[in-house]
């Protein structure tokens, strides 16, 4: 049969949608064609799967061979289908059963040596080849990351010649082994918050942010603590179940970053420079890949001298910050990542950082403080819902000071808060939308009346309205309260600071 058509999967965005290499040998002179494949990617392609075939002992053939890999207007990159294409060669030319490609999918580049090399984006393949019931055929490379779809039937292939002798009945691939998965190792990687000493209430702010999944910005001099406390936050979140710690692991896989199996449930945390750029941060390129905030995806993004940052990146994140995700658009393509990061900035008051500093060491004008503050649009401190400032703590008093409550302690309090809210409404408060937020943050007469005075006193804007009333809601339910109290909604009220009266002034 001059016919035979292998399946593969293409990468968009964190999907795999199939693909099908058909290869048709016909009479006429020998030559390879392949449709549907940019250009670059077509002649490298074919130069590989020749020196392979040929390599592996195979002959090429000496006839028309035509390759259409479908859907044409797919947008398909890189050597994932050098392994589908070359095997549709071999069942075309009689080398290998044509049977043996049915109820099969293939990907990986093939070395002019015939070997098989590591792909991007094997983790997404192997779910939906799971969901598909059919048995994937990975790299060697890719074999640990493939194991995590459980779901998934997986064929680990070193090379071509070995994927033949699968196909062949001669001798069957083998599955990756199952690596156990133990929650407690997923933070063995994060610092405990027993270090802090003091900064009561900045503490009490990331123990609320880890509860309801809020933002937070930390405000304070240097060396007060900021990173300290940014860099502990995933240690008092609960370690990623196994749906969001898949999803975290995709993007992961598509970004080509390796995928290690045993920090799978690890909440990822990325801590981008200020220097990066908007494609950096939020993805982008001519191939769309993904940027810091889909690698922050189900995990923590520590923004570190948040006005320091390129304006124009930090507004890229307003979209992302409301929806979850990011649509990254080039040209003739689009590809969508997920985003649902927590958001956790630290910033000084004043370009020296000493401002409201009783040491009165800031020389700061104020006219170069509001420069500075005003380097944050006022959409994106809308979308950060707690704003807290850590003053500085003499020496003398932070060493008398006793280690504050370690992560442990503080976690039970979030998983427990986190439960009523799962129970509530299957998802943690700071991804509540307006209309859930109206029904399920409900306030007493003289709370609303309460929070209508705040609005106008801080001039709150509408977004922030809904996000006061989130916090307060994660308040209550850290307190295990049935309904939102004044208590709860002062509280978050408290952590609006930011919005109340521009930062010059407050250092004056
Ligand atoms: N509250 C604190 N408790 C314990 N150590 C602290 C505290 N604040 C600062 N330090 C010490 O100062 C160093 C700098 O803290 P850091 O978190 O980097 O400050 P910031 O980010 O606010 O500039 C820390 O490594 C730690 O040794
Ligand atoms: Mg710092
Ligand atoms: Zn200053």
């Amino acid at each position: 049969m001059a016919l035979a058509v292998a399946l593969s999967r293409a990468q968009i965005g964190v999907r795999a949608p199939e693909v099908h290499v058909e290869v048709h040998l016909a009479g006429g002179l020998p030559g390879t064609s392949i449709v549907g494949l940019p250009e670059l990617a077509v002649r490298e392609s074919r130069d590989r799967v020749r020196a392979a075939i040929q390599t592996a002992g195979f002959e090429y053939p000496q006839r028309r061979v035509t390759v259409s890999l479908a859907p044409a207007d797919l947008p398909k990159d890189g050597g994932r289908y050098d392994l589908p294409i070359a095997l549709g060669i071999l069942a075309a030319s009689g080398q290998i059963p044509t049977e043996s490609l049915a109820g099969r999918e293939f990907i990986g580049e093939l070395s002019l040596t015939g070997e098989l090399r590591s792909v991007v984006g094997v983790l997404p393949a192997a779910l939906t080849a799971g969901a598909a019931d059919r048995e994937l055929v990975v790299p060697a490379a890719n074999a640990s990351e493939a194991a995590l779809a459980r779901n998934a039937r997986i064929a680990i292939a070193p090379s071509l010649l070995a994927v033949c002798a699968h196909l062949r009945g001669v001798e069957p691939l083998p599955s990756p082994a199952r690596v156990a998965i133990d929650p407690g190792a997923s933070r063995a990687n994060v610092p405990d918050l027993a270090d802090v000493r003091g900064q009561p209430r900045a503490r009490r702010a990331l123990e609320i942010a880890a509860a309801g999944g809020h933002n937070l910005l930390l405000v304070g001099p240097p060396g007060t603590g900021k990173t300290m406390l940014a860099t502990r936050l995933a240690g008092i979140l609960p370690p990623l179940g196994e749906a969001e710690a898949l999803e975290a692991a995709a993007v992961r896989s598509i970004a080509g970053l390796p995928v290690d199996p045993t920090r799978f449930l690890e909440r990822p945390t990325r801590a981008p420079h200020h220097s990066a750029s908007a494609a950096a941060l939020v993805g982008g390129g001519p191939i769309p890949r993904p940027g810091e905030i889909s690698l922050a995806h189900q995990g923590c993004l520590f923004l570190d001298e948040l006005p320091e940052f390129d304006r124009r990146v930090l507004e890229t994140l307003r979209e992302p910050l409301e929806s979850g995700r990011i649509l990254i658009s080039r040209a003739a393509r689009q590809a969508e990542f997920p985003a649902r990061f927590q958001l956790v900035a630290a910033m000084n008051p004043c370009p020296c950082g000493h401002a409201g500093d009783p040491s009165g060491a800031c020389r700061c004008t104020p006219d170069a403080i509001a420069r500075y503050t005003a380097r944050l649009s006022g959409p994106l401190l809308d979308r950060i819902d707690l704003h807290v400032e850590v003053p500085r703590v003499p020496q003398a008093a932070l060493r008398a000071a006793t280690p504050g409550e370690d992560s442990a302690t503080v976690r039970a309090r979030v998983v427990a808060a986190r439960a009523r809210q799962h129970a509530r409404a299957g998802k943690v408060n700071a991804w509540l939308g307006n209309r859930e937020v109206e029904a399920q943050c409900r306030l007493g007469a003289d709370d609303q009346a309460l929070l209508e005075r705040a609005v106008d006193r801080l001039g709150l804007s509408a977004r922030a309205y809904h996000r006061v009333l989130k916090v307060a809601r994660t308040i209550a339910d850290l307190d295990g309260a049935g309904d939102i109290a004044t208590p709860h909604l002062a509280e978050a009220l408290g952590y609006r600071c930011l919005d109340r009266r521009p930062m010059a002034e407050q250092a004056a």
